[in-house]
């Protein structure tokens, strides 16, 4: 489960701590355990566990404080941890492992084998196009032997853009399309791709205070095909973000270009990956599959009762997010609701996990249940 080099790592011994370091791991530590913070941080970065890790780092050289400054600049977080790095999460094991089974419900010692099976098996969820405005897919990837975000150098970041806009520009068919360098987008494109959901915002808080959004804007990017169904980003949260997205509910369609998009990538370059946890990236939500399958959904009757619509996303392992992404609020009741669970399942049961959930939601739409 450990790489080569936190192989080799163990057996030399642990990192020197700087002083002005172990000063700010400390700090970062007291500001979450004396708050009254409901963060999956604060849950499980217990005395004992602090103190087994304050004093190590990873073979890049990442410390706790990396992995839980966010969650400390953040006490509303939900999750509040990041890995700065793929062996972060065998080096701090001892606080990822609980946290990361509690989030994914994972009970197993193992990730599934990736099985992405065949897009045909699902259907149109809404065919008469009346709930659901958009399905987006989207996967997350991390290159291996780089640093996570958190970690990386202004030259990581521009070697990174170059390898990856290289394999992006090799797309045929369907997924060819152009990559655009945020440095050379107009502010008004920008934010028009932002307005319509093509592409990331920029200076989210919790990223920020991860160190995620350090020598902004360079390395980072889209490229996207013409119909911009088929999408990529470079250097935001993670290495990669590979996404499939398209107007109704065809998620077969949707699914079927994002696993076309993820496998031949995959032999372009080799991702960041262990036995445990599947795929690696730089949030622990995002591991195993790293997939996100969501639908905006307009749901006026579910609205009206919070509680239910929460109720029935619960049972199917469904999250509920704002209609302009994660951390916003619903607007004209049209909501962002996926899969929550990324670990555990392959990425073929992550998409039925989602699409069971939205039709039953539908289903009680329908029925004007409140
Ligand atoms: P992610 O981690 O999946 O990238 P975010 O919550 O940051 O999620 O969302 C990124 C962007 O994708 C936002 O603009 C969001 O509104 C958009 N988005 C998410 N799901 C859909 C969907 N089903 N249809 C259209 N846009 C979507
Ligand atoms: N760190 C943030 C929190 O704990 C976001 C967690 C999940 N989202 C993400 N984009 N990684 O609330």
């Amino acid at each position: 489960m450990f790489s080569r080099t936190a192989m080799l790592w163990q057996r030399c011994g642990k990192g020197r701590i700087q002083p002005e370091v172990a000063a700010k791991i400390e700090q970062a530590y007291k500001t979450i355990s004396n708050s009254n913070s409901k963060s999956l941080v604060k849950k499980h970065l217990t005395k004992e566990t602090y103190e087994k890790l304050k004093d190590i780092t990873t073979p890049m050289g990442s410390t706790l404080l990396d992995c839980i400054q966010s969650g400390a600049a953040n006490l509303d977080s939900g999750v509040g941890l990041y890995a700065p790095d793929a062996d972060a999460y065998t080096v701090f094991h001892e606080l990822f492992n609980p946290l990361i089974a509690e989030y994914h419900s994972f009970k197993n010692s193992k990730h599934p084998p990736s099985c992405w099976g065949d897009p045909v098996a699902f259907s149109n969820i809404d065919p008469s196009n009346k709930y659901i405005i958009s399905t987006r897919v989207r996967t997350g990837r991390s290159i291996k032997d780089y640093p996570f975000a958190a970690k990386m150098t202004e030259d990581d970041y521009k070697e990174l853009e170059q390898k990856i806009s290289m394999a992006v520009n090799s797309f045929q068919g369907e997924l060819q399309g152009t990559y655009y360098p945020l440095k050379l987008l107009v502010p008004t494109e920008q934010q028009k791709l932002v307005d319509d959901h093509y592409l990331f915002k920029e200076g989210d808080r919790f990223l920020t205070a991860a160190k995620i959004c350090r020598f902004w804007p360079t390395g980072r990017g889209i490229f996207y095909n013409p119909s911009k169904t088929f999408i990529v980003w470079i250097n935001e949260e993670d290495h990669m973000r590979i996404i499939s997205m398209q107007k109704g509910g065809d998620i077969m369609a949707v699914y079927k270009r994002l696993k076309e998009g993820a496998e031949y990538l995959e032999t372009c370059m080799e991702f960041a990956h262990n036995d445990k946890y599947g795929y690696l990236t730089s949030c622990p939500t995002n591991i195993g599959t790293a997939i996100r399958a969501s639908v905006h959904i307009s749901l006026p009757h579910l609205a009206a009762n919070r509680t239910k619509l929460e109720e029935i996303a619960g049972r199917y392992n469904l999250q509920v997010r704002g209609t302009e992404g994660e951390h916003t609020e619903s607007v004209d009741n049209v909501y962002d609701i996926s899969n929550k669970r990324r670990l555990g399942l392959t990425e073929f049961m992550a998409i039925k996990e989602m699409s069971d959930g939205i039709r039953e939601l539908i289903k009680h739409e329908e029925s004007g249940d409140e």
